[in-house]
């Protein structure tokens, strides 16, 4: 009876892991599509640690002190870190969170190793190994792809947070697939000779490294993309342990991640026109001083006031809006809402222009507007807003810069060049907002700020809406 529960448990947890993902493509019903994925979770954990009886024995788990106490203490750090992360630094976590979600792989890898080989060692004959054989290889792909995660994820997170500098040296994609090519061998050999347990420990060393020289050299913005990676293989170690403990809902859970992570890694490198290859051994990101495209002088840009920017903008039929990093920089999406909500008291129909990678992570403007209580259908995405641009008065760039730059159409030689982008150069008035003339995110120039309808408004986004809202007003 209570196997049926704890499978009952399982199916519904399954079930509702998938309607979370679900819910989880939509800004409306993100929130809830988080908790729902979250309530499953809990049931699968619950389930398992009340329910669970070892089929051959009979056995309930036991070391409650120690589950619960894990569980406790997982429980605060998580909540404590999910609670104080600044929005900018929300890749940070997920990278430190997927790092551990490795690590519990690898670890219980090297558990059920450890369990076989005792039995290997009181005297398991060939029949026994010959039966375990299967076991053996999940292990060994499980402790390859969870260790190539964890310590992946460690130096992802730590390039993020700038503790980590990008290192790289002549032949080291070479090297990492000598090392990759020697702990497969390893696997292979702990396959066919499980006597020799020391080699789950080279296997664990190689891995580990080979998970650290492959995000060493790959350019710190880049990080998302190959967070997103890291995460997919999280995932598949995961599922590993789901065939390891045949435990269905270890295996859907896995199988999700695994399939959202490289979905997501696809569309990250389609929307920034760029082939996962050339993102894990290209250096576009990395560099910040490089680029294809001529970075010098393109000529003389014109500047705007605030009191005229507010003039222009009050007397417009419709402002578009295009979010991007420096307004999460910011942290000036309140006020950005609160200028929104102005313009519109004075007849000014106002939407933002959403591009998928602007910012510095996936739905970074949706979340960040989000926050802000900006109405959901007021989020225009790319294609539509590109459609509305031409009947458009004013778009307004908040520290937006690669995703409105021309040069990803005019230039073939520029690194963004594919990349689609918001053409905002189609609208009446283009107004950027940003701190100075430094580039984004690729290190390229934007010949945008020095179009005859472009004007720049300097400085910080939060201070610079600030007074906009307040010359608005009173118009
Ligand atoms: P960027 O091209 O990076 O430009 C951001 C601009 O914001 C900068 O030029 C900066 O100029 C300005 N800025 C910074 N702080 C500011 C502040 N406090 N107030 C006002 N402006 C500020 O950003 P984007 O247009 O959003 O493009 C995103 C880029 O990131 C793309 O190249 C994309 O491929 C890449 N990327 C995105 C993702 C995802 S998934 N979103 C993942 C990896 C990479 P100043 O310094 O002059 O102020």
């Amino acid at each position: 009876m209570e196997f049926n529960i704890l499978t009952l448990c399982y199916l519904i947890a399954s079930v509702t892991f998938i309607l979370g993902l679900k819910m989880l493509s939509n800004p409306a019903s993100a929130r809830k599509g988080n908790l729902v994925a979250a309530f499953g979770m809990g049931l699968a954990i619950f389930g398992t640690i009340f329910l669970y009886r070892d089929i051959e024995s009979g056995e309930r788990l036991h070391n409650y002190g120690w589950i619960f106490g894990g569980l406790l203490i997982g429980a605060i750090v998580g909540t404590l870190a999910a609670k104080k992360v600044k929005m900018t630094a929300m890749p940070e976590m997920v990278s430190l969170f997927n790092g551990m979600g490795g690590a519990c792989a690898a670890l219980i890898s090297l558990v059920e190793f450890n369990h076989l080989s005792k039995e290997i060692s009181s005297g398991g004959n060939n029949e026994f190994i010959a039966a375990h054989q299967s076991t053996i290889l999940i292990i060994a792909l499980g402790l390859i792809i969870g260790s190539i995660s964890f310590s992946g994820s460690m130096i992802a997170w730590g390039k993020l947070n700038g503790k980590v500098k990008d290192f790289s040296f002549t032949g080291q994609n070479i090297l990492n697939l000598i090392l990759l090519a020697i702990a497969l061998s390893a696997g292979v050999w702990l396959v066919v000779d499980p006597v020799q347990g020391y080699l789950l420990y080279i296997i664990l060393a190689l891995s580990l490294l080979y998970g650290i020289l492959f995000v060493m050299p790959i350019g710190g913005a880049d990080m998302p993309v190959v967070i997103s990676l890291l995460n997919s293989f999280t995932g598949v170690a995961a599922a590993f342990g789901g065939f390891l403990y045949d435990n269905k809902v270890m295996l859907t859970g896995g199988i999700l991640v695994g399939a959202a992570g490289t979905l997501l890694t696809i569309l990250m490198c389609k929307a920034m026109n760029r082939s996962l290859l050339n993102v894990l051994v290209g250096s576009f990101g990395g560099n910040k001083s490089g680029g294809g495209a001529a970075a010098g002088p393109q000529g003389a840009y014109k500047e705007i006031s605030v009191s005229d920017a507010a003039m222009v903008m009050a007397y417009a039929n419709k402002v578009i809006i295009v979010p991007g990093y420096g307004l999460a920089v910011a942290q000036a999406q309140h006020v950005c809402h609160e200028l929104e909500k102005i313009l519109n008291e004075k007849g000014v129909e106002v939407v933002y222009a959403i591009h998928p990678v602007a910012g510095r992570m996936p739905g970074h403007m949706n979340v960040l507007l989000a926050e802000a209580d900006v109405a959901y259908e007021k989020l225009e995405e790319m294609e539509q807003a590109n459609e509305q641009f031409k009947t458009t008065d004013v778009v307004l760039i908040l520290g937006a810069n690669d995703v409105v730059n021309p040069a990803a159409k005019t230039d073939p030689s520029s690194p963004i060049y594919g990349m689609p982008i918001l053409e905002v150069e189609q609208a009446k008035t283009v107004i950027v907002n940003k701190r100075s003339m430094k580039p984004g995110y690729a290190g390229i120039e934007n010949d945008l700020f020095f179009q005859p309808k472009t004007s720049m408004l300097f400085g910080d986004a939060k201070k610079v809406l600030q007074e906009l809202c307040a010359e608005v007003k009173i118009i």
